[in-house]
């Protein structure tokens, strides 16, 4: 029996993932993991060569090879269309060129075919035997010989020549960052059935491991030329995406019009050698930045110049500077961006997109100013914070980055620091310690949620966003916890389902922000139902006037009766009340304020130049991320963030081969990412201040802020430690031994 205590408060907890016993007992369904009757496998030609104005296939000996089922190709594969790659639909595509649908190949690990057979070792046996001819093109690959840019936009603040003219103290610099490749665990994956319904026609099911199931079923509906309704998209699961997996990528469309013209379920799962090639990366980005500041520290002009690379089969662009519009106050700016042809895959959104390169670049600039200007790191950063949102003169709905600097550096121990490089040591060991600001927009969409109170008091919350692996379902839980009293254990989450009423994509760090809000409001819709259900003719709260919510049952407060959900809806003789409600950020509140989450990391970094061992030995994180939702999840991300940092700044790139335009580390062993052995000592904390203009929780999101500035930490402590300045990452040892 319920008792009338009010509910306990579970926002700002630590509840466990509401999913970690499915996926620690692989009860938790991934993509690839399906296996359908009569399913077929499909394994890719992936071209050899970056280039080629035409391409010839013979699959003839493929075809003969044991239980191969078809070979498909530019020649043979049914014509699909192009994706409108609109935002504001839905529609985005990773690349607007259907996969097969000419004889050209753009870049190296470009699809030429796909061989469908009865086992997977069949078909990757077959395509082997694919004989592919290219008549090869001299690839464009990265930035050798002319470097052709196209410049995508600018914004302009003020008059920036004549800032920097005037400038007392000036800093100029070119950083570079590499090519950087999404390595979630859980490779992409598509399973493509299509079903066929005598009343209703045909449809597509497709279990896809996608960021984003509606923009999914949105773009495959374009490309295949068939109603959004006759489509959809299941991603219950995710190993991770770091953005790869946001839009739609051709092994998705060639599992679907496989699995159409066979008349049998097909699945393409994605090696680990094609993640690099044909399912997106970061650009590599050439930044150029300048800053002048008076002799006291204070900024006049900061310009920041993109170049990234980019398709010719779609524009990607890495977007660097809009974080330094934004993160200090100067009166003049510019802020351009560009972007460079290659024959290289098209490149995506990968963890803060532009932000985690741009902040490497602005935050080391600012190092360096610093350094010039004879200013303590922190103070000049002290000194620079924007009190409104500069590039749109909007008050700032929570911004506590000063903060975040004081409390690191107290944390940290900052005041101990010698500023002059090289000077501290621990016995063979050099000792460097840098700061970086972090910085990452708070956004929050649109969003439409169900929730459902069943028969037997359990309740029931669904929304088409996704888990990519942060806690969304928990997150979800804990809303409905907070405002029911029902136990978690008694509340079913289901996600991932374009059946389901649309939410966000798993992305732009928004899902939190965005769906707390709207499972709140259905919620306390299906209470009101429930209410009313209670007051009615049979119930045990029959004429109750004002009924209050505690613990999973209603309190008659006029008699101090109460009853549990379960025995209303028993009573009552209900199976099910649904609320279902779509809630967004008013326009009042967009117009009034700008939404950010701030931070600052502060590292340490040891290097031993007898042996040129370099490693990130302490860090400090201080975020201002809003309210925080779930400490232990909320946790993992910066954690993970942290992490992912120290492989960004020191070991992570995708390397071309200037002549051939392969990826020559397509691998784990050869793209080094950081793992258990580089973590540093890691701490950790929120400012949890909420953040009430951008939803009633006050939460924001922190899947991506936590990588914004972390490289430049890491960079400007080598500074320290080195007197080495490294404007290309990552800072490998060679760097530091020249
Ligand atoms: Mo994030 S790069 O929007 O998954």
């Amino acid at each position: 029996m319920a008792t009338a205590a009010p509910s306990p408060a579970i926002i700002g907890k630590s509840p466990n993932r509401i999913d970690g016993r499915k996926k620690v007992t692989g009860a938790a369904d991934y993509a690839a993991d399906r296996v359908l009757d009569q399913m077929l496998h499909g394994y890719g030609v992936m071209s050899a060569v970056a280039s080629a104005s035409s391409v010839k296939v013979d699959p003839t000996a493929a075809l003969a090879a044991p239980g191969v089922v078809a070979v498909y190709h530019h020649g043979n594969f049914p014509k699909v269309y192009r994706s409108s790659n609109d935002w504001e639909a839905q529609t985005t595509v990773g690349e607007v060129r259907p996969p097969l649908e000419d004889d050209k190949v753009y870049y190296a690990g470009q699809f030429v075919a796909l061989v469908v057979a009865e086992s997977f070792e069949q078909a990757r046996a077959a395509s082997a035997l694919v004989q592919v001819d290219y008549t090869e093109e001299k690839p464009i690959i990265l930035w050798n010989g002319d470097l052709k840019t196209e410049q995508q936009d600018t914004a302009k603040r003020g008059d920036p020549d004549a800032a920097f003219a005037a400038a007392d103290v000036l800093h100029q610099a070119t950083y570079w960052t590499p090519s950087e490749t999404h390595n979630p665990i859980e490779t992409h994956g598509a399973v493509a059935q299509w079903i066929t319904d005598p009343a209703r026609g045909e449809r597509l099911r497709i279990y896809s491991s996608t960021q984003g199931v509606i923009f999914e079923r949105n773009a495959l509906a374009e490309v295949l030329g068939i109603p959004k309704d006759r489509v959809d998209v299941l991603s219950p699961y995710l190993g991770s995406g770091f953005g790869g997996k946001l839009f739609l990528w051709p092994h998705t469309v060639l599992a679907s019009v496989a699995a159409r013209e066979l008349r049998r379920p097909v699945k393409v799962s994605v090696t680990r050698a094609d993640m690099f090639t044909t399912v997106g990366h970061r650009p590599v980005t050439k930044q150029s930045l300048k800053l002048a500041a008076t002799k006291d520290g204070q900024l006049t002009a900061i310009e920041h110049d993109t170049v990234c690379h980019t398709s010719f089969t779609d524009t990607y662009l890495e977007d660097c500077g809009t974080t330094s519009k934004a993160l200090y106050t100067a009166k003049n700016l510019r802020v351009t961006h560009s972007v460079a042809r290659m024959n290289i895959g098209t490149p995506t959104a990968m963890r803060a997109p532009g932000s985690a390169p741009g902040l490497y670049a602005l935050e080391s600039a600012m190092d360096e100013l610093a350094i010039k200007l004879n200013i303590d790191p922190v103070e000049l950063r002290l000194k620079n914070i924007a009190d409104i949102e500069q590039d749109t003169g909007k008050a700032w709905s929570s911004n506590h980055l000063r903060e975040c600097l004081t409390a690191g550096a107290a944390k940290f121990g900052w005041s101990k620091r010698n500023p002059k490089p090289a000077s501290m040591r621990d016995g063979d060991e050099l000792i460097g310690w840098g700061v970086a600001a972090c910085s990452w927009p708070a956004d929050r969409m649109s969003c439409s949620a169900r929730v459902q109170i069943k028969a037997d008091g359990s309740i029931r919350a669904a929304c088409a966003t996704q888990d990519i692996g942060t806690g969304t379902y928990t997150v979800i839980a804990q809303v409905v916890h907070q405002l029911t009293g029902v136990p978690m254990a008694k509340i079913d989450v289901a996600l991932g389902d374009t059946s389901l009423p649309p939410g966000p994509i798993s992305g732009g760090s928004w899902v939190t922000a965005t769906v707390m809000p709207a499972v709140a409001v259905a919620t306390r819709a299906a209470l009101e139902r429930l209410k009313k259900a209670a007051a009615d003719t049979g119930s045990p709260l029959e004429g109750a006037k004002e009924l209050t919510v505690a613990n999973g049952a209603l309190l008659d407060k006029a008699t101090g009766k109460q009853a549990a959900f379960a025995d209303i809806m028993q009573a009552r003789r209900l199976s099910t009340l649904d609320a279902e409600y779509s809630t967004a950020l008013d326009d009042d509140t967009t117009k009034k304020y700008a939404f950010r989450s701030f931070g600052a990391h502060f590292s340490e970094v040891r290097y031993d130049p007898g042996i040129a061992r370099l490693r990130v030995s302490r860090t400090v994180s201080v975020l201002d991320g809003g309210r925080i939702v779930n400490a232990k999840t909320a946790r993992n991300q910066i954690a993970g963030a942290v992490i992912m940092g120290v492989g960004m700044a020191l070991f992570e790139q995708t390397l071309y081969d200037p002549k051939t335009g392969r990826v020559v580390n397509a691998n784990l062993a050869d793209y080094v990412v950081a793992t258990n052995a580089d973590h540093p000592d890691m701490d950790i904390e929120f400012l949890d201040y909420p953040d009430l203009h951008l939803n009633e929780f006050g939460a924001r999101g922190i899947g991506e802020i936590g990588l914004t500035g972390f490289a430049a930490s890491v960079a400007n402590a080598v500074y320290h430690a080195t007197g080495k300045r490294v404007r290309e990452l990552p800072i490998s040892i060679e760097k530091l031994m020249a």
